[in-house]
């Protein structure tokens, strides 16, 4: 990062927190709710809705780019199946906006020119085999791991997600021996289990005791210099899990999610989302737009790895913000 591009955030970010003034530097955008796995834990692929074309994203991409977005991070569903993708990728790297791709991998060999243009992909892993494939699909493992072979060799930044779930916990270790092999860094998130994307969570909680455990072990692993992504106060939030525990939200203000029909809102994890449709096609619409959606108060429930680091940058937590020079 550039000391302009350093000095443009963090100018917003204390107007945003003195002021109020909202700033759209970090988008969260659902391409499609289209998935072509059903992993047991995720319910985003029973969700339906109409998607905008790729015409109208990259107008809103120029719009937010000339707002002051400096991430976005595109996910899904599956954000591979989306019609389109490269143009999307190319139209906000044209912006020098660092782009991160959330994919479960199987459709990067067909789409790696696309890919290309992102600066991370972010792929998901529960675990060895036997333990990720129960959740996630026959065969997904296998294709995980080619995928970061494949990133690898096109020298496409990866990471890996890994959900904590009862049927994990154990893998922790093999997890990280695994990313120290393969060059990757790993950040672990518990599951949402109060969002309704996620119906079939509650199937896979963890008892509250062998989760902390776990947390406590990352800590130290992290502490040893394992590639753990999540920084140290992260880690500290996340221990809390399943309490409701509460962290600074930048939510509404100075980050904002996008469904596939356009739609902008503050926050997945809690539907704080405006339901008029389609405000997207000029700046000072989307501005407009960005004005009416609610900040959310006195949620408790913050848990999604990236949000929380976000979050707590943005709050000028100086571990947190050491922490994400260095993985970046
Ligand atoms: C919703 S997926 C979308 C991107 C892509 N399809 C993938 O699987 O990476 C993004 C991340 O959410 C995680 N996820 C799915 N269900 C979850 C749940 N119940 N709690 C926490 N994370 C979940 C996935 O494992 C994945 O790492
Ligand atoms: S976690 Fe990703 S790959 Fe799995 S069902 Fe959900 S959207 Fe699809
Ligand atoms: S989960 Fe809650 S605290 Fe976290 S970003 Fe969303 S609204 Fe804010």
């Amino acid at each position: 990062m550039n000391i302009k591009t350093f000095a443009e955030i963090s100018s917003s970010v204390v107007l945003a927190k003195l002021f109020n003034i909202k700033r759209p530097l970090a988008i969260r955008w659902a391409l499609t709710y289209q998935c072509n796995q059903k992993c047991l834990y995720c319910g985003i692929p029973f969700k339906e809705t109409f998607e905008i074309d790729t015409n109208t994203i990259c107008k809103m991409i120029d719009n937010f780019a000339s707002l002051g977005t400096k991430w976005i991070s595109f996910s899904g569903g599956e954000p591979l199946l989306k019609n389109g993708l490269c143009k999307i990728l190319k139209q906000a790297k044209s912006h020098n906006i660092f782009v991160s791709v959330s994919t479960n991998g199987a459709l990067i060999p067909e789409n790696l020119e696309a890919v290309k243009f992102a600066d991370r992909i972010k792929l998901s892993l529960d675990g060895p085999e036997e333990i990720n494939d129960p959740i996630k699909g026959k065969g997904v493992f296998k294709q995980t791991l080619a995928a970061i072979d494949l990133c690898r060799i096109n020298k496409i930044p990866v990471s890996i997600d890994c959900v904590l779930s009862k049927f994990n916990l154990d893998s922790i270790d093999y997890l990280l021996n695994l990313a120290v092999e393969k060059c990757f860094k790993i950040s672990f998130l518990p599951s949402s289990i109060r969002n309704p994307d996620r119906q079939n969570a509650g199937d896979f909680l963890p008892e509250t005791i062998e989760y902390r455990k776990a947390i406590k072990h990352l800590i130290y692993q992290k502490k040893q210099g394992k590639p753990v992504i999540n920084s140290i106060p992260a880690l500290n939030h996340i221990y809390h899990w399943p309490e409701y525990r509460k962290i600074p939200c930048s939510m509404g203000l100075l980050s904002f999610n996008v469904e596939p029909n356009g739609v902008m809102g503050a926050c997945i994890d809690k539907s704080y989302t405006c339901t008029e449709e389609d405000k997207t096609l000029n700046v000072n619409k989307i501005k407009e737009y960005l004005e009416t959606i609610k900040v959310p108060v006195g949620c408790q429930e913050c848990w999604c790895s990236a949000i929380i680091e976000f979050n707590l940058i943005t709050s000028f937590n100086i571990n947190a913000i050491i922490n994400y020079l260095r993985n970046s």
